[in-house]
């Protein structure tokens, strides 16, 4: 199969329109049967419950080029579960799991000739999403939603690669207790759009969330999971308000599992972070970008950016995505 002529190599995090994208429809309480489109464009009321009440939300996975040629994608099936979860917090109707695993599948297969070849850099970035797409005046869900799923190549979402980030301690929140903030809600997007901006004209690559009840404790960033490194240890936070990023519970296993590290899921306190050695960004789109400081209000905490815990971590994480390193049962799924 001929790959399409782009220069992989200089890919940004950016959308380009690819072939076929899946589209299914809910009406009358059920899902039509859905099918493959090369309907990128969406015509829809003027009052549909999206555009009026942001009844929106979406997942992120990739698919790559195996080191012996295959194409692959990791663990669609949570993000299957984690779009379920995203559907019931805002009301909307549940994509079947199965079917959202088929639909990437299928949309992914269908575009086979965007999917970058192996060791290019880039990856085929797949972006699932649902809205309600009917009109809604009265503040109330949608009746009729549309599942679609895209996908564009990419390249790495922080300018530079592999450049040490520099990042803040953000004064605006993120997440309310008992909000949005552990589903992928666009509104939890649109409200963080204010503070990237800002964070990107004071020099800042990205805004580290604090839980906004007692703002002691790190929670996120706008678009990834944080960990933390020191020695043989990786310390991640858990909070019920940051998003159950799926890079990030793979990298626990992979540290415990493959690396031999300890691990400690808890809270971790603004105050003790200036005790870790390395910090980095985990998510689909940022895959583990390395921090070098953190802007805590002028106080500046340095890490060691790509540390030789954080490069380990890379390499055996994406190792596993590029078929180079044997998986965990279940986290590769195969699509040709
Ligand atoms: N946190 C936020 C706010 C995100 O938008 C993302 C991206 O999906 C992540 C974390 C990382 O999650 P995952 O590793 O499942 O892509
Ligand atoms: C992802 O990593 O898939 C995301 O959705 C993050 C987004 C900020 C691009």
């Amino acid at each position: 199969m001929e790959k399409k002529n782009l220069d992989w190599g200089s890919l940004g995090f950016a959308y380009t329109r690819t072939d076929l994208r899946y589209v299914s429809n809910y009406k009358n309480g059920a899902w039509d049967e859905g099918c493959l489109t090369d309907q990128a464009d969406i015509t829809m009321s003027e009052c549909a419950c999206v555009l009026q009440y942001a009844q929106t939300c979406f997942e992120g996975l990739k698919a790559y080029t195996t080191e012996d040629g295959r194409i692959v994608c990791f663990r669609p099936d949570l993000n299957a579960q984690r779009m379920a979860d995203s559907c019931r917090r805002l009301r909307m109707p549940v994509f079947p799991e199965d079917r959202f695993v088929d639909a990437v599948i299928q949309t992914v297969r269908a575009n086979a000739q965007w999917v970058p070849p192996y060791g290019s850099g880039a990856t085929l970035y797949i972006r699932p999403f649902m809205f309600g797409s009917d009109a809604i005046i009265g503040v109330k869900p949608a009746t009729e939603y549309q599942f679609r799923v895209f996908a564009t190549p990419v390249g790495p979402y922080f300018k530079g690669g592999f450049k040490a980030l520099r990042v803040r301690i953000s004064d605006l929140d993120r997440a309310a207790p008992r909000g949005t903030g552990h589903v992928k809600a666009g509104l939890n997007y649109a409200m963080s759009l204010y503070n990237i901006m800002d964070a990107h004209d004071q020099g800042y690559d990205e805004n580290v969330y604090v839980d906004s009840a007692t703002r002691t404790h790190i929670e996120e960033t706008g678009g990834a999971n944080i960990i933390f490194l020191k020695g043989n240890k990786l310390v991640t936070p858990n909070s019920p308000t940051i998003l159950p990023s799926i890079t990030r519970r793979s990298l626990v296993q992979v540290a415990q599992e493959y690396l031999g590290m300890e691990v400690e899921e808890r809270p971790v306190a603004l105050e003790e972070i200036g005790e870790f050695d390395e910090c980095g960004l985990c998510g689909t789109a940022a895959v583990i970008s390395p921090v070098g400081i953190i802007d805590d209000h002028g106080k500046e905490i340095r890490y060691a950016g790509m540390g030789e815990g954080i490069r380990k971590l890379y390499d055996t994480l994406t190792g596993i995505q590029m078929g180079r390193i044997p998986a965990p049962e279940g986290w590769i799924q195969v699509i040709a």
